[in-house]
């Protein structure tokens, strides 16, 4: 049996792609390990989407470089593979910095993966694919099995849409993922029900861009919306929670908002990235929303589904950025109440048009902003946190908590809730008394007794 390491960086997308790889490479005798120590074959899933992210790619390449000539000499070889967005960007680049590399493969060519580390333990050359195929990986890469080992707890990804159309002014995923592209209907139904067999109760579908699903109808012409296939996945038995992330705000259609409306599965936590609260930024990031589009699909998406909490991804320190337009961003920020936020400093990406745009902010300044918009973050967030205590709300218990006894699960608005409980409630929904808020997470007890029948989410 030989044994792979996959590290995954950046978004969940990757984190599906890694299981996807693993279960790709089983077939030809691969099994999954902890700990690259252990492992023959290293593959790095790799994040550009700030340079922070791609520069820790390097920064392990060279202790993998260090272990590969320790291993060589030892007669244990070692196979190095750099796959995801930095492999998409920087191909051969990566072979130039970072010798040590055998293969480097990018995100829509995972289906040739076994291929290509077969070549390596081969010859020992080094293997590039980077092209964009005409036919999707999903249709090579082999199907998700109850038996798989990378189904791993009650919750799990499941990718039904890749790639950005959008190009916003700032960002590399256009490049690194290629064009928008849906997997069918049939496709996305027969995996969910495999995650339902192996006992999944939530599954969050992944996409760039995903509410501009349109994925070929099951039988006859024409595509179906996300709005569609969710209340479609909601009819599968066992799958009880739905969600999907991340959304283009311009193309939230009727459909997923009637969705929002009708289907109590689909879970009342929408991540809708905004980015600013500045129209002139907006405009010169390229995003097709301004403040007031934003505002009003909010207002939208709250009248079909009133309890629904807003996350959100904010960008300080755009080229351009002035104080007003910052404040701009924390005025929408007090306004909205989101319930959680990620925001970053704007980091100028090759190739991308706003790299090259004049009135880049300094470094110093990004960082003051940002904290300065991580307050207002915070104090929503623990806003948000303390409004639910008092609440009984549906919990699904997803783990072992740090002290003995201790579960963690999520509320239906993505909180991590700590309980004291026993192991045997992992994997179910149950009633959580919610205690107390705090700026991270939960506490609570669970409402009824420890007997209770699983309730619907
Ligand atoms: N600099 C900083 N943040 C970025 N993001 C995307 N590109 C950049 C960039 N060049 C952020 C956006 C996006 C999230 C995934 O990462 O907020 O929504
Ligand atoms: Fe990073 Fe974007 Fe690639 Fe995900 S798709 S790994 S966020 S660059």
């Amino acid at each position: 049996m030989k044994t792979v390491h996959i590290l995954t960086y950046g978004c969940q997308m990757n984190v599906y792609d890694s299981a996807r790889m693993a279960d790709a490479l089983k077939p030809f005798g691969f099994s999954v390990v902890d700990a690259a120590a252990d492992a023959d074959l290293v593959v790095l899933n790799t994040c550009h989407i700030r340079d922070k992210a791609a520069e820790k790619v390097y920064s392990e390449l060279g202790r993998l470089a260090e272990a590969k000539a320790e291993r060589a000499i030892r007669g244990r070889p070692l196979l190095i593979a750099v796959a995801g967005c930095v492999a998409q960007a920087e191909g051969e680049e990566i072979r130039a910095r970072a010798p040590s590399v055998d293969i480097v493969i990018g995100p829509q060519a995972y289906h040739r993966l076994p291929g290509l580390v077969a070549e390596a333990e081969r010859a020992g050359g080094f293997g590039l694919d980077i092209d964009f195929p005409v036919e999707s990986k999903f249709d090579h890469l082999p199907a998700v099995d109850a038996a798989s080992a990378t189904i791993d707890g009650t919750s799990a990804f499941l990718t039904v849409q890749e790639g950005c159309d959008k190009f916003c002014s700032f960002c590399v995923v256009p490049y690194t993922r290629g064009a928008e592209t849906s997997r069918p209907v049939t496709q996305v139904l027969a995996e969910a029900r495999v995650l339902a067999l192996a006992g999944v109760r939530e599954i969050t579908l992944l996409g760039q861009n995903v509410n501009n699903y349109h994925g070929a109808a099951p039988s006859g012409p024409g595509d179906w919306s996300l709005g569609r296939l969710i209340a479609t996945l909601a009819e599968i038995d066992g799958i009880d929670r739905i969600r999907y992330t991340t959304s283009y705000p311009a193309d939230v259609d009727d459909d997923l908002i009637a969705a929002h409306r009708d289907v109590p599965k689909l879970m009342p936590y929408l991540h809708l990235p905004v980015q600013s609260g500045s129209d002139s930024i907006l405009a010169a990031m390229g995003r097709r929303h301004d403040r007031a589009a934003y505002f009003r699909l909010v207002d939208r998406l709250k009248a079909a589904r009133p309890d629904l909490a807003l996350a959100s991804d904010f960008i300080v320190g755009f080229p351009g950025e002035t104080e007003g337009d910052f404040a701009a961003t924390v005025d929408l920020v007090e306004r909205i109440g989101f319930a959680q936020a990620y925001s970053f400093k704007y980091s100028p990406r090759p190739g991308t048009p706003a790299a090259s745009l004049g009135g880049q902010i300094s470094e110093t300044e990004k960082s003051e902003r940002l904290a300065r918009l991580q307050v207002a973050v915070d104090h929503h967030r623990l806003l948000f946190n303390q409004a639910t205590a008092g609440r009984t709300m549906p919990v699904l218990f997803e783990r072992h908590g740090r002290r003995a006894g201790q579960l963690i699960g999520r509320s239906p608005y993505m909180q991590p809730v700590h309980v004291d409980a026993s192991d045997r409630h992992i994997g179910r929904i149950l009633p959580v008394a919610v205690v107390a808020g705090y700026a991270n997470s939960l506490e609570g007890r669970i409402a009824m007794s420890s007997e209770a029948v699983p309730v619907p989410a």
